[in-house]
């Protein structure tokens, strides 16, 4: 008799953005007049750079030809692209990192879910409260949890608080864990971590012999000087930090795919004889076996952005998604809601009025402006009385979703 993987069985029914998008459909349903604005889910709504689009009509055209066709591709990445990787957002910045040390894959969720698959289950994790819901979910499904409890907590999972109170900064872990997830720029809360508290991160990390999963898919975000587009800015990291980057938020390339993941040399891990064993290679092996590789097309139409002019049509675009994010946060204030974010991120993460309970809040937008948003509590207990707004909407239905919010809801 097949049985299934009974730690599926701890998780909620659906990944949060399946239940949104579930919710908004209903409504739809049963009123089809709705002008909706979706502002819920971070998914891009802009074209993709022209740089993009003509390398990729060009990769098309070279498939059409027997002389330049392509099968299989290198399972990491072809070297065009992890070159471009490596120079513009590494060697450029002082910042030594090996061309076999970069993993090219089809975007980083895929690759902060699967890349738990390298620990041991017996790995304890840290994650932050609120968190981007892929890093807790993968782990409960490998099993590296316990039940869900009534408070909305897993049993064996450090949660790290992060609220208002502490600056979005969350504290050290009290003890000992294996595995740290931190996400900067931020999602949900859009807010930052400064060079000082990653370096506690570092150096608690050394300390304990774990590593930090560091999720930058949002760095082409920052806008401001003092905040690190990399982990390994901070001196150590090399040692003990996987970093993820993304072409979605950067480049346009949510419905395209690409990523890539960043394991130095010099990150390693126990094995059960006690020796010390590189995670880059296992996940080498498991890359090699489990993954054929990104489209080559894609992966012309990824390299195309790191060209001179493809940095001046990424700039744009990140600009115009910034600009968005300026309108919400001086539109919430307005109506007097208190909001963070919106600065390093394309995320705005609002206090929801008179602590309205972050479901109930979601219901109110939807129903009486039509807005879709994402409920804080969704990223875990501590987001319950916050709300996710993206500012990667059009200008036009950002505009509009502010003014409906600014004008038409009283609280
Ligand atoms: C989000 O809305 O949090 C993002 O779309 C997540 C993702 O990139 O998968």
């Amino acid at each position: 008799m097949a049985t299934i993987n009974q730690n599926y069985q701890k998780l909620a029914g659906s990944y949060l953005f399946v239940e949104i998008a579930r919710r908004v459909a209903a409504y739809k349903e049963a009123h089809p007049e709705a002008d909706i604005i979706r502002l819920g889910i971070g998914d891009v709504t802009q074209p993709l750079p022209q740089v993009s689009i003509e390398a990729m009509h060009k990769a098309v055209d070279e498939m059409a030809k027997a002389e330049t066709f392509r099968g299989y591709g290198p399972e990491q990445g072809y070297d065009f692209l992890i070159e471009a990787i490596r120079k513009h957002n590494y060697l450029d910045r002082g910042i030594d990192i090996a061309s076999d040390e970069i993993f090219v894959s089809d975007g980083s969720k895929s690759d902060t879910g699967n890349i738990q698959e390298i620990f041991g289950t017996d790995n304890t994790i840290a994650i932050t409260d609120p968190v981007y819901p892929v890093y807790l979910d993968t782990n409960v499904m490998a099993g590296r949890t316990g039940e869900k409890q009534e408070n909305g907590y897993y049993k064996g999972v450090t949660y790290l608080p992060s609220t208002a109170e502490n600056c979005f900064s969350p504290a050290l872990p009290d003890g000992h864990v294996d595995i740290i997830y931190l996400c900067c720029p931020n999602n949900p809360t859009g807010t930052t971590l400064s060079k000082a508290a990653l370096t506690q991160w570092v150096d608690y990390a050394k300390k304990e012999d774990a590593v930090i999963l560091f999720d930058a898919a949002y760095a082409a975000y920052i806008s401001e000087p003092d905040v690190p587009r990399s982990i390994y800015e901070i001196e150590g990291a090399k040692d003990v930090a996987i970093e993820f980057r993304s072409f979605s938020k950067t480049a346009g390339f949510t419905g395209t795919r690409c990523g890539y993941t960043v394991i130095p040399k010099t990150v390693t891990g126990k094995a059960a004889d006690g020796s010390r064993v590189k995670f880059r290679d296992l996940w080498n092996r498991r890359h090699t076996t489990k993954f054929n590789g990104t489209a080559y097309i894609v992966q012309r139409g990824a390299a195309a952005i790191y060209t001179e002019e493809g940095q001046k049509q990424v700039h744009e675009l990140v600009s115009y998604y910034m600009e968005n994010a300026r309108i919400i946060r001086e539109g919430l204030k307005a109506a007097g809601i208190t909001a963070y974010g919106g600065v390093n991120a394309p995320y705005i993460w609002l206090k929801t009025p008179n602590h309205m309970p972050s479901w109930d809040f979601f219901d109110l937008l939807l129903t009486k402006v039509n807005i879709v948003g994402t409920p804080g509590v969704g990223f875990g207990p501590c987001g319950e009385g916050y709300f996710r707004l993206t500012s990667f909407g059009d200008r036009e239905n950002t505009l509009r979703a502010v003014d409906r919010i600014k004008n038409q809801l009283k609280f």
